[in-house]
């Protein structure tokens, strides 16, 4: 399997999916991965055919985030780089933006969530925001969505500690818009879609850009923010014992850090 294969996109009936497949590494995202997802976001924007684009995964894994390996030997080199087009796409495209998500969704696969417009999930959904975990600290702008979207309380809950939690309390907190059995996840999805895209295009996208236009200077500062706090995190000491135990596939010890 190439690259190129990794993210597979298709544009029918006016819905662009871009599926992420790496799932022998869980979908964990690659520097290529990434620019593909940046490329196609910013191509459907321009394109009449696409009136709403899908982001899913495996039926057991939608992402486990950022490719822990890729990250270390590639570092983003800051908003230009293909994560941060990626960020940017992801928070101004002006197609509705729907994820269905069933499985894993680390770190990343959390925080673009965040992003989209509807976002389905299946009952086997575990998310996790670990980068705190990691020695690392959130991107995605999470650190500014999260807290207004769940409150403080719970959104330092979910990024000091980093636990995982469930479809349905990710619906109850918002983050999603409805859990439904793994086995008709994709079916229950494609019948909102198919209504997202029998509405007139240019009223959604009006209406996305009133909900989400005015948080956009304070998203992109906030990005920038998290990017500069991101690369000096990736080259901490903290980092590294995190990074060596996931290698060596034991728990971290970050005991001897003041
Ligand atoms: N980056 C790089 N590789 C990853 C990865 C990631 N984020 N997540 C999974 N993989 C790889 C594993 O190293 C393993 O590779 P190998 O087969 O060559 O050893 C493969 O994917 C399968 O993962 P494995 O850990 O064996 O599966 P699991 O079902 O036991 O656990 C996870 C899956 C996702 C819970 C676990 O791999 C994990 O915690 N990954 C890290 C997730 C993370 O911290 N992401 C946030 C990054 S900011």
């Amino acid at each position: 399997m190439t690259d190129s294969d990794h993210v597979l996109v298709s544009t029918a009936d006016g819905v662009m999916t871009l599926q992420l497949n790496r799932l022998d590494k869980k979908n964990a995202l690659t520097v290529a991965m990434y620019q593909t997802l940046a490329d196609n976001l910013f191509a459907a924007d321009d394109d009449s055919a696409v009136r709403v684009v899908v982001i899913r995964g495996g039926d057991d894994c939608f992402c486990s985030g950022n490719d822990v390996m890729d990250f270390m030997q590639n570092p983003p080199a800051g908003e230009d780089s293909s994560v941060g087009q990626f960020l940017r796409a992801l928070a101004t495209t002006k197609k509705p933006l729907v994820a269905i998500v069933d499985g894993l969704a680390i770190g990343i696969g959390t925080t673009m969530l965040l992003h989209c417009d509807l976002v389905y999930l299946g009952e086997k959904a575990r998310l996790k925001l670990p980068f705190v975990n990691l020695g690392l600290c959130p991107e995605a702008a999470s650190s500014y969505l999260l807290p207004r979207l769940v409150g403080p309380a719970k959104a330092a809950e979910l990024l000091l500690l980093g636990e995982e939690f469930g479809a349905h309390e990710a619906v109850n907190l918002g983050i999603a818009n409805a859990a439904f059995q793994s086995e008709t996840l994709l079916a229950d999805a494609m019948v909102m879609i198919q209504k997202l895209v029998a509405q007139p295009p240019e009223a959604i996208r009006v209406t996305k850009e009133l909900m989400r236009g005015p948080d956009r200077a304070a998203i992109a500062a906030v990005m920038q923010a998290e990017f500069e706090q991101f690369m000096g995190r990736l080259m901490s000491p903290e980092a590294a014992e995190a990074f060596q135990a996931f290698a060596e596939k034991r728990a971290p010890d970050f005991s001897k850090f003041d």
